[in-house]
């Protein structure tokens, strides 16, 4: 079946978090797409509906077979029923996390820039937070293992909660880095949780490596979690994955979970997870080709019309990070002034320091209305 991502969708009105507006400003922030979910799923849900009892659900076994052939036939993710753990969404987990490897007080190491609730969950659950600016090589973030190692023995850090791929910044972490990452966790004795929620739309001519592929020894350190919300763009349905290959770990996780009964997903997430994984696969194709096609626009037209604007190219999804420094001095008066021509995007800043004078783009639309967002983009920054 062949989807038309060019078709423009009404979504004002329908509590849509990224079109909130009462006007016509063209929303390229939060990370949902403005694509209609994969036919296979809408059919499905369609399906339950239809049938018309919506009672207690348990995870079948065809919903486990389909977790463990998208990872193990896509990134050789040998993963048994017993290592897969359901919740309610990624945030929910990172923050769960921090009672299954931490005590109040200790510390949690992040990157900066990162995606805000790595930093708000830390902070909340009463946790010090550590970070480790990434450092900008060529256009491209790298981790500064150093740095990362420095600040482990300084604060005596026990978790580190990694992105992969990376958001805001869109690398898809080598093998050779993660493999690094894992060697001086181990030698200080630090839990990771790997953030892989972004991990499907990696980009061509990269490859995503799940952590736990690498961790075998340092299985009772590790977990890694997922979603197919992000992936298959139906944020709204919330349900996610929480992967460990330890007994132990997934015992204390398993505990956690049962503190406030959040193990379990509804009805329609397990559906829509079952057949995303089963059957999904087609359209995935189609929306990364267009997503990438969309990126190339923006690099074209950035370069063309707003050439002081440093892009960083995403190897995953479809963020765009953007340092705005050349074209304005302070960090609220330029999402201020985006927001003036009805165009909005994430403030760099509210992903750590690192995101100063950033500012984070969603291309993941219509061509017609990316193209209009860029324009007004054009206008806003000329104008400053
Ligand atoms: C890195 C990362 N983790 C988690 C989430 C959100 O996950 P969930 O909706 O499952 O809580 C996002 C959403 O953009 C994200 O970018």
């Amino acid at each position: 079946m062949l989807y038309n991502f060019d078709e423009v969708i009404d979504r004002r009105d329908t509590g849509s978090v990224k079109w909130h507006y009462s006007d016509e400003t063209i929303p390229l922030w939060v990370a949902d797409m403005d694509f209609q979910a994969p036919a296979p799923i809408l059919n499905a849900i369609e399906h339950v509906t239809q049938y018309g009892i919506l009672g207690y659900t348990k995870p079948t076994e065809d919903l486990y077979d389909a977790i463990i052939d998208w990872h193990g036939s896509r990134y050789d993710l040998r993963l048994d029923k017993e290592n897969i753990l359901f919740s309610p969404g990624v945030v929910p987990s990172l923050a769960l996390m921090m009672n299954v490897f931490t005590e109040a007080g200790e510390a949690v190491l992040v990157n900066d820039p990162i995606y805000a609730p790595f930093m708000t969950k830390v902070e909340q659950n009463g946790r010090t937070l550590v970070t480790s600016a990434l450092t900008e090589i060529d256009g491209r973030y790298r981790l500064d293992l150093a740095d990362i190692e420095a600040k482990i023995t300084q604060h005596d850090v026990k978790l580190y909660l990694l992105c992969n791929p990376h958001n805001p910044g869109g690398r898809v972490w080598t093998t050779e880095e993660l493999e690094a990452v894992l060697v001086i966790c181990k030698k200080h004795n630090v839990a990771i949780v790997s953030d892989e929620i972004h991990q499907d739309l990696t980009l061509s001519g990269h490859t995503f490596t799940p952590f736990l592929t690498l961790a075998t020894g340092y299985e009772h350190n590790v977990v890694s979690l997922t979603s197919m919300t992000k992936t298959f763009n139906i944020a709204g349905i919330k349900g996610s994955l929480i992967f460990a290959k330890d007994e132990g770990l997934i015992q204390k996780i398993s505990q956690q979970q049962g503190l406030n009964d959040e193990y379990e997903l509804n009805l329609f997430a397990y559906t829509a997870m079952r057949h995303a994984y089963e059957q999904g696969g087609e359209w995935l194709t189609q929306a990364l080709a267009y997503i990438e096609a969309n990126i190339d626009v923006t690099v074209r037209f950035l370069a063309e019309h707003l050439p002081k604007v440093k892009v960083m190219r995403p190897e995953a999804s479809y963020l765009i990070w953007l340092d705005c420094s050349a074209y304005a001095k302070d960090d609220q008066i330029l999402y201020d002034t985006l927001r003036a021509a009805k165009v909005e995007l994430n403030a760099g800043i509210k992903y750590g320091h690192e995101g100063h004078l950033k500012m984070r783009l969603n291309v993941a639309c219509p061509k017609s209305l990316l193209l209009e967002g860029l324009n007004r983009i054009d206008t806003a920054l000329s104008d400053i």
